[in-house]
């Protein structure tokens, strides 16, 4: 067992966690945070999208140890004070989803995207999101969301 100290969702955590533990699995298995989705087990869905020290990051591709000493926001933590993300609330006006499964990855990604570039061209929006998958649906309302989003202010 390795111990890790990091902050998930502004809490401070501590745990004895194995090394072979993804980050994905701590947050879910440990912490409860089961907004954060596994849609793979090939590293090409998206769904588990995290942010690692502000920096989107697919958490099935990163190790528990990894995240020590780091601060970790997952799509639970984006609402304050009981108001959703400007991105959130995009994605629900825009209608952004249907199953929603791949939404907290989208949302996560579209944040570090527009945090990147607040101006996105459709085409970068969709570059931005090549690594997020939706079975459902056909992502024209996806880039809508982010397009609204990006007109309302972006990524804060
Ligand atoms: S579950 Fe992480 S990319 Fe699919
Ligand atoms: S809304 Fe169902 S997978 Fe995207």
């Amino acid at each position: 067992m390795t111990r890790i100290n990091l902050t998930v969702d502004g809490d401070k955590v501590a745990d004895d966690v194995e090394p072979r533990m993804l980050l994905v699995q701590y947050l879910r298995e440990k912490l409860g945070k089961t907004g954060t989705v596994i849609g793979c087990d090939t590293s090409n869905c998206g769904a588990c999208t995290v942010h690692l020290d502000g920096t989107s990051v697919k958490s099935c591709n990163v190790l528990a140890v990894q995240a020590d000493g780091a601060e970790v926001t997952t799509i639970e933590g984006l609402a304050q004070d009981g108001e959703l993300h400007q991105v959130q609330e995009s994605f629900r006006e825009c209608h952004g989803l249907q199953c929603g499964f791949c939404t907290p990855g989208m949302i996560m990604q579209s944040i570090d995207l527009l945090k990147n570039n607040p101006k996105p061209s459709e085409q970068e929006i969709r570059v931005g999101l090549e690594g997020n998958l939706c079975r459902c649906t056909g992502y024209h309302n996806i880039v809508k969301s982010v397009q609204h989003a990006a007109a309302q202010g972006g990524a804060q």
